[in-house]
């Protein structure tokens, strides 16, 4: 059997070749650091396109368990807030809450965040603790601190450090009040996704401070986002590249919504395709312009339901087999999404790397090009 030390070997060769692992201190990490501490039983996807997606709970008893481990693939530990593997024998559904995030997306945001030895770092979502151990590893764990907002998690990620020998600082709590994570930081680092900055995160870095942060939403649209700190309540930054994704931190999730129902509304033809939502920036686009909408569906059939009032958009084709959009309530949802698709399309079409932010104490705004582009105000 292929032991641990030969499979991280294995793995980090893997992500040096793939350009995710070039710095020499973050490399001694991702050798050092054996990931199935972190991760005592799990969640895989059942394949193929299983609707609603099912999952299958995963041991080191089954087969090829450490071998999945170094898999360079998240592993999913905690579905619905609450439940793990060894609580159910078959196939399951529900919603992602906890992971172990794929190795080469930690250790490339680990890098991107920049931070030199003696420096001090917050992380908020401690999940299994497999980040925050690479991160003692580099930095020493008096300068790492980390936050969880689920107990259990917290408690599971505190053992597996502890026999280790890493004693970072851990916190249990909303890692998005500043009363929580109140401290003396360099750089934050988020491993969940977040629809704003909190404004707390500005403070705890202060002037010149780094903030790491995947801003996500209700259409299943991301972008990772670096912010330099410049004043009270300021910050700035562009979007790094990349497709990264992470759930959305719990504060930030989409509210429960009662069930769908496309009542008749005002028909009109689309402009642009719905399956331009498909696109990995321009769903992003669409969020940004439409930034308390859900998105249901994907391809020709899809919806977009306003979560904050209730407006919809969806779908059909006329008897010339052109697309139809059907809009009701007091957001035009479509017609706001095809401004904001055409000025994407006007600017080039960039991908989010094209993209930077700017936080005031008044507003966030996402912008292409510069400040002086196209821009959107996010939800705060
Ligand atoms: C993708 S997982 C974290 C991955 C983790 N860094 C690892 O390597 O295992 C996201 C975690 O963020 C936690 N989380 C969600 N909202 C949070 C919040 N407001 N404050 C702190 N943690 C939060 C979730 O419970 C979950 O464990």
């Amino acid at each position: 059997m292929t032991t641990s030390q030969a499979l991280r070997d294995a793995l980090a060769d893997r992500l040096k070749a793939s350009g995710d692992l070039d710095d020499p201190a973050w490399e001694r990490a991702a050798r050092d650091v054996p990931r199935e501490v972190f991760v005592p039983d799990g969640f895989m996807r059942v394949l193929p396109g299983t609707h609603p997606t099912l999952y299958k709970p995963v041991t080191p008893a089954c087969e090829g368990w450490l071998e999945g481990v170094y898999d360079d693939a998240t592993l999913i530990t905690q579905l619905d807030g609450h439940l793990r593997a060894v609580d159910v024998a078959a196939p399951t559904g529900g919603d992602p809450t906890s992971s172990s995030t794929l190795p080469s997306l930690v250790l490339r945001m680990w890098q991107q965040l920049g931070v030199r030895s003696g420096q001090r770092v917050l992380e908020i979502g401690t999940g299994t603790g497999y980040s925050t151990a690479l991160g003692c590893h580099r930095l020493g764990d008096a300068n790492v601190t980390s936050v969880e907002v689920d107990r259990g998690n917290a408690e599971r990620a505190a053992a597996a450090l502890k026999h280790l020998g890493y004693a970072p600082t851990l916190l249990v709590g909303d890692g998005l009040d500043a009363t929580v994570i109140d401290g003396d930081y360099d750089a934050l680092i988020a491993t969940c996704a977040v629809r704003h900055v909190p404004y707390g995160w500005l403070d705890q870095v202060g002037d010149g401070g780094t903030v790491l942060v995947t801003l996500g939403g209700w259409m299943g649209a991301y972008g990772l986002v670096k912010l330099t700190v410049t004043g009270r309540g300021h910050a700035t930054g562009r979007f790094l590249p990349g497709t990264t994704s992470f759930m959305m931190a719990r504060p930030h999730s989409r509210p429960p919504r009662p069930p769908l129902v496309l009542l008749p509304g005002q028909a009109t033809t689309a402009e642009w395709p719905p399956v331009q939502l498909d696109d990995w920036t321009g769903r992003w686009v669409a969020q940004l312009a439409a930034p308390s909408a859900e998105r249901l569906g994907g391809g020709e059939v899809q919806v977009l339901s306003d979560v904050a009032t209730g407006s919809l958009a969806y779908f059909g084709v006329d008897g010339e087999g052109r697309t139809q959009v059907t809009q009701r309530g007091p957001i035009p949802l479509w017609d706001r999404v095809e401004d904001a698709l055409s000025e994407w399309d006007t600017a080039g079409a960039p991908h989010q790397s094209g993209f930077g932010m700017t936080i005031t104490p008044e507003a966030q705004t996402v912008w292409i090009g510069d400040e002086r582009g196209p821009s959107w105000r996010l939800p705060v």
